[in-house]
């Protein structure tokens, strides 16, 4: 695991922002893993400003997201779907079909999830963009999922719910259940980029790198990976030497 500790966030986005554009710029038609949560925002503001320099360009890619909430309308504006259309899509040129994001709503949950799972089988993800949960969590996989898990429903654990109520007006609006890629789904991708950022992550990413390989710790599995880079601020590091 490749370990970089920026200064601060602005300079963490940067980071992770040139590891994306040196893919780009290698394969215009990567296809890339996204993430949400607050961490991304400065990564996906810095693709946004380099597609506007002329620097890259998304005509070609595709993305596949990680999960998104169960209960909440697409056009919600914390659906996934919108907040990935606010942070990035609506801003450079990708093409609306080449967008996966997964639906987690309507009466056929099982088979969304298996239609998602066989659209992640049949692509190969370049590079996997992962924020990290303060309890280890990857995408929505809760500490205790299997390792071998594909796409899947998960029930959000109380620790995640309290962390995501922030985003709403208050912890009874924030939805018990989600759709996540599996562990197994986020391995396969050939490249994983990790990034954490503020003291509330130090201890999942001591656990990250001090710990052992362990399903209590779903980010744990990222050390079998042969090509991980994790970009932290100095906060998010503050508990490894
Ligand atoms: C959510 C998302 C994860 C994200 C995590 C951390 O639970 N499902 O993909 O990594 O939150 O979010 P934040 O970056 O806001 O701390």
């Amino acid at each position: 695991m490749k370990i970089i500790i920026a200064q601060d966030y602005q300079e963490l986005s940067e980071r992770a922002s040139q590891i994306v554009i040196g893919l780009l710029a290698n394969k215009p038609d990567a296809t890339l893993g996204l993430a949400t949560g607050s961490t991304p925002v400065g990564l996906y503001q810095k693709l946004i400003e380099k597609y506007k320099k002329q620097v890259i360009s998304f005509e070609k890619v595709k993305t596949f997201n990680l999960d998104e909430y169960c209960e909440l309308a697409q056009e919600h504006p914390q659906s996934y779907y919108s907040y990935m259309h606010h942070q990035l899509f609506n801003h450079i040129d990708i093409t609306e079909e080449n967008i996966n994001i997964p639906r987690g709503i309507g009466d056929e949950l099982t088979l969304l999830c298996r239609e998602y799972n066989e659209k992640l089988k049949a692509a190969t993800i370049d590079l996997q963009v992962l924020g990290i949960g303060n309890n280890g969590h990857i995408g929505f996989n809760e500490p205790g999922t299997s390792f071998d898990q594909e796409t899947f429903i998960v029930e959000l654990t109380p620790e995640t719910r309290e962390a995501n109520k922030r985003f709403f007006n208050s912890i009874d609006e924030v939805p018990r259940y989600a759709i996540t890629m599996g562990i197994k789904n986020i391995i396969a991708a050939n490249k994983i980029l990790l990034l954490a950022s503020g003291v509330a992550k130090a201890p999942a990413i001591k656990e990250l790198i001090y710990g052992k390989i362990n399903e209590k710790t779903p980010a744990s599995i990222l050390k079998k990976h042969p090509d991980v880079t994790v970009v932290l601020d100095r906060e998010a590091a503050s508990m490894i030497k």
